[in-house]
């Protein structure tokens, strides 16, 4: 062990890419025997075109067809028990409850105003705030709690709807609740 080794560019791609990994698996909701692009096949109409989409992306309709690591059912069950009658809409992003609930601006702006409350930090951009104040009310809404800094990665859909609600320049990193994406 020398002191004044410094880490190669190498060293710090490497480690850069091994946290993107874990970050991956930690937000991980299909089981591992499921095939990335299987899961991102579009049924409920509403996903954006898979060359907008990260690798991991997927389909709401995959969570009803395809077997799911433990996040993926409190997922899933969330959404059948909360989304009544979802059999209806072919996108979970049709249903009431998150056309007149979660992805109105009231709701995504009071979620993101109490955010901002608990965690002291200050509105800035303010579509950004309401993106993810959508993001983390889904989250509430469907799966209860994560617990603290756990994440999870949410339908490709429903991202899509949010972001076009409150659009961003940039988008960047991960479409999930805790990561920044703009
Ligand atoms: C914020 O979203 C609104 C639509 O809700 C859009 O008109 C506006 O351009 C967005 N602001 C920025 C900075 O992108
Ligand atoms: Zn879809
Ligand atoms: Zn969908």
């Amino acid at each position: 062990f020398q002191m004044d080794e410094l880490p190669s560019m190498e060293g710090a791609i490497a480690a850069l890419s091994s946290m993107r990994i874990r970050e991956e698996k930690e937000q991980r909701v299909f089981h591992y025997s499921v095939d990335p692009e299987e899961a991102a096949r579009c049924q409920c109409k509403c996903c954006p075109p898979r060359e907008k989409q990260e690798p991991a992306d997927y389909c709401c309709a995959s969570l009803f067809s395809l077997p799911l690591l433990k996040k993926g059912v409190l997922l899933r069950d969330g959404l059948l028990s909360k989304l009544e009658g979802i059999n209806g809409h072919c996108c979970i992003t049709k249903h009431p409850l998150i056309t007149d609930y979660i992805l109105t601006d009231a709701v995504a702006l009071a979620s993101a105003e109490v955010f901002a409350m608990v965690t002291g930090e200050t509105i800035t951009d303010e579509n950004k705030s309401l993106r993810y104040g959508a993001y983390r009310l889904f989250i509430a809404k469907m799966m209860g709690t994560l617990g603290k800094g756990v994440r999870v990665r949410l339908p490709a859909c429903f991202v899509d709807a949010v972001r076009q609600l409150w659009p961003s320049q940039t988008y960047t990193g991960f479409s999930c609740a805790e990561v920044v994406d703009a």
